[in-house]
């Protein structure tokens, strides 16, 4: 691909690779704006979850992660990218610019990182009780640096402390009806649908004593999903910025993502906790916890049995040749 032009199609591998990021209840809520010289990340705010996620913290974060795909694929296509964070302030839904102008350098520091960014996958079953080496866990400490933010595992007692904080933030959200409609919102069995949780990826509920898992399946009632056993001695992480406005949940983004890359291609599984970082008083409980910045994400790691990938929309349903007004897109932000 060297010197010539991006063409269309290479545009749209780009893009495929891209929604492959993690996002909050698999809500992709982002839109792409694709030129040859470069690729517009937009937030699209009719896919908020105005509940949980009031100020869209998490979902610039989910933004921030697909940035962080969009650099991997580009490097792959021998373009040199070059991010720019909310390039207009004018446009507040517009969150990052990816120019693919410059051709690749020598090395450019994401080699085996495509390849991964389509095997990572969230997962939410037991993991197996054998150790993570350390160099592995140093490993991923190393990724968080290298975006600007900070990773911390934590020790036994303090994630018992985590726990406590885990299980309150799931009480209080568990009682809350908004709570519920918009988790069953985007919760759904409908094989055909492309983003929402599906029921095929929900995993066991966990035995008392260990982290509360956000339960996907609160509102439809299935018997079928059992209490399994989770591993002895969970790796846990608190992911921290230093600051907490926009860049640095962009930062923090593609921070996780870069995170979750290394794990996938060191054969490694992963799974997600936000619920604590949901409310404003749990969230401080966690940052005095981790003591490393505001805390953007919780987040285990071990060996894992595979799990099924969960759904994309298709690249033609969000790719847009020039900027468009997103449904609520006027009170964004503002
Ligand atoms: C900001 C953010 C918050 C998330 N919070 C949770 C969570 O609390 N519990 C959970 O199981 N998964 C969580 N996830 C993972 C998403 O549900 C997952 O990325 C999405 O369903 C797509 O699945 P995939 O990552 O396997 O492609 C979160 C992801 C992001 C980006």
């Amino acid at each position: 691909m060297s010197d010539r032009q991006l063409t269309e199609g290479d545009l749209d591998d780009l893009i495929a690779a891209a929604v492959r990021a993690p996002s909050l209840h698999n809500t992709q809520p982002w839109r792409f704006v694709a030129r040859p010289e470069a690729i517009e990340v937009h937030a699209d705010p009719s896919r908020a979850l105005r509940v949980i996620d009031p100020d869209a913290r998490e979902l610039t974060l989910s933004c921030g992660a697909t940035v962080f795909n969009l650099r991997v694929a580009a490097a792959r296509a021998k373009r040199e990218p070059h991010v720019q964070l909310l390039p207009d302030p004018e446009v507040p839904t517009h969150l990052a610019t990816v120019w693919l102008d410059r051709p690749v350098l020598a090395g450019a520091g994401y080699a085996g990182m495509y390849d991964a960014l389509w095997r990572r996958r969230m997962n939410r079953r037991p993991f197996r009780d054998a150790e993570v080496p350390e160099p592995r866990l140093a490993e991923l400490v190393e990724a968080a640096k290298a975006e600007g933010a900070a990773l911390r595992f934590l020790r036994r007692h303090e994630l018992a402390e985590l726990l406590a904080v885990a299980r309150e933030a799931d009480r209080r959200q568990r009682c809350d009806s908004a709570y519920r409609a918009e988790l069953a919102a985007w919760t759904t069995d409908d094989p055909w649908r492309t983003d929402g949780i599906h029921s095929s990826t929900l995993g066991p509920y966990p035995q008392v004593n260990f982290l509360p898992v956000r339960d996907f399946g609160l509102t439809r009632l299935d018997s079928a999903r059992r209490i399994e056993r989770f591993e002895s001695d969970p790796k846990v992480a608190v992911l921290a910025t230093a600051g907490d406005d926009r860049p640095d949940w962009l930062r923090a983004g593609q921070a996780l993502q870069r995170v979750l890359v290394v794990t996938a291609m060191r054969g490694l599984a992963a799974s997600l906790f936000s619920q604590p970082l949901e409310l404003t008083d749990l969230r401080r409980a966690v940052r005095d916890l981790g003591g490393i910045g505001a805390p953007q994400m919780i987040l285990r790691v071990g060996h894992g049995r595979a799990v099924l990938p969960s759904a994309r929309r298709p690249v033609r349903d969000v790719k847009d040749l020039v900027p468009r007004v997103a449904p609520g897109a006027q009170r964004w932000r503002r």
